[in-house]
């Protein structure tokens, strides 16, 4: 009975722990990954940590701690959304530091549609333009505001957040989050693009099939099934 109680206490701590879980804090200085290694931290359900050969110091070089790639905006999306991420993959100095940086470019009347991150909190910085931004909150309560040029937003992790530039020229923003791998769950295209039962979506929105189907085209990269 004794060993019961212990080991349901230890599943319990197991589940806080994930529940509270961050990126680790680092191990050493820096771990850029070796190009032959597999690359990124991971880490098991007890907790262990298997750290991957990272280039020593005399390895690294200042290279990879340098980004290049966001001098310019991003490939624009039909919603006029470019986005220009950087991560462990194209800044590999970043691996293990828990952080990450995103560019983003929005044309006028673009949207960075509704979307939440589920491992990281965003703080986002306007550098050009006028962006009409917000999150909402678990009791669905909106906190939206214009935000100007040099403006500052935070965005508390997995709270679903969305920008539109509603000024009269293209809007930059440069957002950091606090995770190197914050994940991307865009509400459009997990609702309607991840094919979930047709019955389902219909009672749930209200749709009839031929909206459903209107939708899927839409938000569905591989078109309606
Ligand atoms: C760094 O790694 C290289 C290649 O594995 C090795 O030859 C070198 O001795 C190492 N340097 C240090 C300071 O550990
Ligand atoms: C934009 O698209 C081009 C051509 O598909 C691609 O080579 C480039 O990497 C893309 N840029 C970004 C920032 O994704």
């Amino acid at each position: 009975m004794g060993s019961m109680k212990v080991s349901w206490f230890a599943i319990l701590s197991l589940h806080l722990a994930i529940v509270l879980a961050s990126d680790p804090d680092p191990l050493q200085d820096f771990c850029v990954p070796h190009p032959r290694s597999a690359g990124f931290i991971r880490s098991t359900v007890h907790g262990m940590i298997t750290v991957p050969p990272c280039k020593n110091s005399s390895e690294a070089t200042a290279d990879d701690f340098v980004f290049s790639g966001m001098k310019v905006a991003g490939n624009f999306s039909d919603t006029g959304l470019a986005v220009v991420s950087v991560s462990p993959t194209n800044l590999p100095g970043l691996n293990t530091l828990g952080m990450s940086f995103v560019r983003a470019d929005i044309e006028v009347g673009g949207i960075n549609p509704p979307h939440f991150h589920p491992r990281a909190t965003e703080i986002a910085y306007v550098v050009e333009g006028k962006v009409y931004s917000g999150f909402v909150d678990s009791s669905n309560k909106v906190f939206d505001r214009v935000l100007e040029k040099g403006e500052v937003m935070v965005f508390p992790r997995g709270l679903v957040h969305f920008f539109m530039n509603v000024g009269d020229k293209p809007a930059t923003l440069f957002g950091s989050f606090n995770s190197q791998n914050p994940g991307l769950q865009k509400i459009p295209s997990a609702v309607f693009g991840s094919g979930i039962d047709e019955k389902l979506l219909q009672k749930a929105f209200g749709l009839t099939p031929k909206q459903i189907g209107t939708m899927r085209r839409k938000f569905d990269p591989k078109g309606a099934r």
